[in-house]
């Protein structure tokens, strides 16, 4: 019996974790949405500075992950993988806690490069 309640509790997680890696891919946000978020909202800032929770920075994440799979208005198109993979890494080390990614992450949000080489009129 106790067996049976162990597996349960393993497939109901696994079962949870398959429905929230989903979910995160389901709901892509546009590039607006992520520079609403992410970029004006203060989300990237929040966890360059080290200030931002766990959960947050796992935001961040996705968020970038969707930015980088997005279409920008303008540019070209291997100027843009660049910049959006420089920022998804830096994400992603920051929410692994490793060190001097809060300064990368802020180097790499830089507003007016990526607006000037991407962002339409
Ligand atoms: C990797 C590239 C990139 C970076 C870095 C970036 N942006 Fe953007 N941003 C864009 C693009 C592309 C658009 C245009 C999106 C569109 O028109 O669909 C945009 C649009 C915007 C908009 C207008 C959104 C709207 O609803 O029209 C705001 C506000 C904005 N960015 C703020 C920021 C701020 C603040 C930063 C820096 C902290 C920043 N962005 C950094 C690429 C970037």
């Amino acid at each position: 019996m106790r067996k049976l309640i162990v597996a349960c509790v393993v497939i109901a997680g696994g079962w949870l974790a398959v429905n929230i890696a989903t979910s995160a891919e389901d709901e892509k946000p546009s590039i607006k949405a992520v520079m609403k978020t992410s970029m004006k909202g203060g989300l990237c800032k929040k966890v360059a500075s080290g200030e931002a929770t766990a959960e947050e920075k796992e935001k961040l994440v996705a968020q970038f992950t969707a930015l980088a799979e997005a279409k920008p208005p303008k540019g070209e198109a291997d100027s843009w993988k660049a910049k959006t993979a420089a920022l998804l890494e830096a994400a992603k080390e920051c929410a692994e806690g490793k060190e001097g990614a809060g300064e990368k992450l802020g180097k790499a949000a830089n507003c007016m490069a990526c607006h000037s080489a991407h962002k339409g009129k």
